[in-house]
């Protein structure tokens, strides 16, 4: 059995599907208020999965997940892992970026007990697209199902060098860790750390100017750099799909300026406008304008 919540990105799905798994054998769990996983909720599938004979096996947290960046308490999961035995991935595909910044770490104590962690640095961290970091805990559990030994791929260095080769699918790839190497000489740590303390500075002024806006309604806390909100205007407050179709409007129409993009998604049946700061170019002036666009387009 597969554990995770129910805001767990597609590809946790998609990934226990391919691994053999099956439908049956996945459990994507209620989240709580903030979106996170809800370790009562946790405890109970594994306790019932226990009795029924079933055998617990990995556990999916989300550092910052992908419709609200909401952090699953890692920490407690870390704990019913070790106690279960329970493999433990870390999908802090964007918000392994923030950890860059010592005062963000909080975000995923008990990281250091996770089996794999996955960190995307072409989300927020500047690589151009690909580059997914993953670490694991025993490349061994790669090497033994991953590796192939064919005659044409031997060489005199086989056993001197660390064959990547061997901990993924695809024999081929692309060398996209040189590109993470450029990054960070060009920029330096700082240079990085100053550009998630920057993203994190707008979507907080942001989430404060739609916390004090009359119609404006904030649907999840801000804990990094993505702010989820709509507008809702006191005639359709009790209409959901006109309230959806109000918030599509004014993302279509912020999205067809060509100045800004914001990324409409369904939370919880709630249809929201997501503003994710997270390249390079933005500045603060640009922070305003989409928020003075936002709220233009909502009275168009
Ligand atoms: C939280 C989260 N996990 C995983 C992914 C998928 O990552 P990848 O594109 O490396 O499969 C995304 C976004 O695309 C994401 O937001």
């Amino acid at each position: 059995m597969v554990y995770a919540s129910d805001q767990a990105h597609s590809s946790v799905p998609k990934a226990a599907y391919l691994a053999g798994f099956g439908a049956d054998n996945l459990r994507l769990l209620e989240t709580d208020d903030d979106h996170a996983l809800r370790l009562d909720v946790l405890e109970a599938a594994i306790r019932e999965d226990v009795v029924a004979g079933r055998r617990p096996c990995a556990l999916v947290a989300a550092v910052g997940t992908t419709a609200t960046t909401a952090l699953d308490p890692l920490a407690a999961m870390a704990e019913l892992a070790a106690r279960h035995g329970l493999w433990l991935h870390v999908d802090a595909a964007l918000a392994g970026t923030a950890m860059l910044c010592p005062e963000n770490r909080w975000m995923w104590e008990g990281v250091e007990s996770a089996d794999s962690v996955v960190l995307n640095p072409h989300k927020w961290m500047g690589a151009g697209f690909d580059l997914s970091a993953y670490f694991v805990r025993d490349p061994e559990h790669l090497v033994r199902v991953m590796s192939t030994d064919p005659s044409y791929l031997r060489t005199a260095q086989d056993g001197q060098v660390r064959n990547l080769r061997d901990w993924g699918i695809p024999l081929g790839r692309r060398f996209r860790a040189l590109k993470l190497w450029f990054l960070i000489r060009e920029y330096g740590v700082e240079g990085l750390q100053e550009r998630v303390r920057r993203d994190l500075g707008y979507a907080a002024w942001l989430s404060e100017q739609v916390d004090a806006a009359p119609g404006w309604q904030r649907l999840a806390p801000v804990p990094l750099q993505t702010v989820c909100m709509r507008h809702m205007p006191p005639a359709l407050e009790n209409d959901e799909p006109a309230l959806a179709a109000h918030n599509l409007a004014i993302a279509d129409r912020i999205n067809l300026t060509g100045r800004s993009y914001v990324t409409p998604a369904v939370l919880k049946g709630r249809q929201m406008i997501r503003v994710s700061f997270g390249t390079q170019a933005t500045d603060q002036e640009h922070v305003e304008a989409v928020w003075r666009e936002l709220r233009e387009a909502a009275v168009a």
